[in-house]
């Protein structure tokens, strides 16, 4: 069941906004506020929407906490080394506080969701306003209406299965790429994940409020949308009209955007028919993000993933037969409780057999409420480091030949942003690598043909080819 924040609801929010504006547009000076978003896309999609909303409350923005009114760490749960990072930017926001009594500290997001996490801040970080947890970010104008009017401190972590809110103004961070959330939550609860505790059960918007952003974000210019969710298999079950991601993907398709990428798929679910789809559709990139977490079999039991490596190299196999040129990334656990050696080698082996272009690698971290939580984990910090170095050298030498065997080729880039040196441009390819040319700043955000001519060490360099 899809629980959709109702239209009063977030009418009563609106009258908040226009309370903060009032309050803001009698100051001398327009205020700051400062934001920052860690974590997965998902989390910086949601910031965008805080972002939004302070807009329409009258703030402007600043990348230094030193001249913000108004600072707010939008936060990840997913790894320890993340929220040890949050602790530290508040503690050194302290001395800011002491010298503006009048500065905001909001914290919010994933990490504040754990019960534990928000009474340490409550506790120990007086210096921290608003803490919020990720089922209540469209009540944000009520925290801050209720601070500059009264003082008053909020901390605000219902637990809840999810809600959606549609219809929350955005400011995005650019204006030829998008990111458009399909669906929150997840229901998969692998067990050392704390993403299903901390964002509720598995949710999808309505496909007509997907592809009217899209529609709308067609006639602003956006050349390419990300569709996000943590298993966008999965999307549409639940709606009262269910739905197929494939479905989604061809009602997309009609509305004329022309690059669509997604993640991610859960290898559990992601079917030959989304392959089919992939290759049937030349506007969804030629990449697949299906995370593996391991290569054995006993540990993604232990892991709850539901898949083996067979079946996972079948999905790989059909994908490259279907779609000449298609690539693969990963999501990879090093160091899961219990991880043996000949556990870790069996990733090593998956890692070559699959040939990735792109990996994003973990060692475990423990989360607390999870079951891996609970489970022995003898293996020493060293082994796990000096495991996480070798995947790391057998991933770069493969990265490095796939790179380098692109060369000769040319292709259709979306221009991006600048290049590293001088007089060149960054666009990225239909199979998500990046590519370096020089050209004419005046090409940003539209789609230009390159030769590739060579590599740095896994960006492509290249060179206009005149159309
Ligand atoms: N420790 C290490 N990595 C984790 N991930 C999720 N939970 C943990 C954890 N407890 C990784 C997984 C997932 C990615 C988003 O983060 O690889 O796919
Ligand atoms: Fe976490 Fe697994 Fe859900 Fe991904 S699918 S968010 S790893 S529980």
């Amino acid at each position: 069941m899809t629980k959709e924040i109702n239209k009063e609801e977030l009418l009563v929010q609106q009258e908040y906004i226009e309370k903060v504006k009032a309050i803001n547009a009698k100051r001398e000076q327009m205020p700051l506020a400062h934001v920052h978003s860690f974590g997965c896309q998902q989390n910086v999609s949601d910031g965008e929407k805080i972002k939004g909303m302070l807009a329409q409350m009258g703030y402007g923005f600043t990348p230094e906490t030193a001249f913000a009114d108004l600072i707010l760490f939008n936060t990840c749960a997913v790894r320890e080394n993340a929220e040890d990072r949050v602790f530290g930017n508040i503690g050194a926001l302290k001395k800011l506080k002491e010298k503006n009594r009048n500065l905001i500290i909001a914290v919010g997001g994933c990490m504040v969701q754990q019960e534990h996490i928000a009474q340490r801040m409550k506790k120990s970080f007086p210096q921290v306003d608003i803490i919020f947890g990720t089922h209540v970010m469209h009540t944000l104008p009520q925290m801050i209406y209720e601070k500059l009017s009264e003082n008053r401190r909020t901390l605000s972590i219902p637990e809840s299965d999810g809600v959606i809110a549609e219809g929350l103004p955005v400011i995005r961070e650019s204006k030829v790429k998008a990111s458009v959330p399909i669906m929150y939550g997840c229901n998969n609860f692998c067990t050392y994940c704390i993403v299903p505790y901390v964002r509720g059960r598995e949710r999808s918007r309505e496909m007509s409020a997907i592809v009217a952003e899209a529609e709308a974000l067609r006639d602003s210019g956006v050349k390419e949308i990300m569709l996000l969710g943590q298993n966008v298999n999965s999307y549409g079950k639940g709606l009262q009209t269910p739905v197929t991601f494939a479905q989604l993907l061809k009602a997309l398709d009609d509305v004329g955007i022309p690059r669509i990428r997604f993640m991610t798929s859960h290898p559990k679910d992601a079917s030959f028919k989304l392959i089919d789809t992939i290759a049937a559709q030349p506007k969804i990139c030629k990449h697949l993000h299906l995370p593996v977490q391991c290569g054995s079999d006993r540990l993604l039991v232990q892991m709850n993933r539901h898949y083996t490596v067979e079946h996972y190299l079948e999905l790989i196999e059909y994908a490259r037969k279907k779609v000449p040129g298609i690539t693969f990334s990963s999501d990879i656990i090093v160091g899961f409780p219990g991880e043996t050696e000949e556990d870790f080698q069996k990733t090593l082996e998956l890692v070559q057999k699959v040939g990735y272009m792109q990996l994003f690698t973990f060692i475990y971290s423990k989360r607390t409420g999870t079951k891996a939580a609970d489970m022995p984990d003898p293996t020493p910090r060293k082994e796990k480091t000096d495991r996480m170095t070798r995947l790391l050298k057998v991933q770069d030498d493969i990265a490095m030949a796939l790179v380098k065997a692109q060369v000769g080729q040319t292709v259709r880039v979306l221009v991006e942003g600048y290049g590293r040196n001088e007089g060149t441009l960054s666009g990225r390819l239909d199979n998500n690598l990046t590519v370096e040319f020089k050209a004419d700043p005046a090409l940003m955000g539209s789609y230009a043909m390159v030769r590739l001519t060579g590599a740095r060490a896994t960006v492509l360099l290249g060179e206009l080819v005149e159309s």
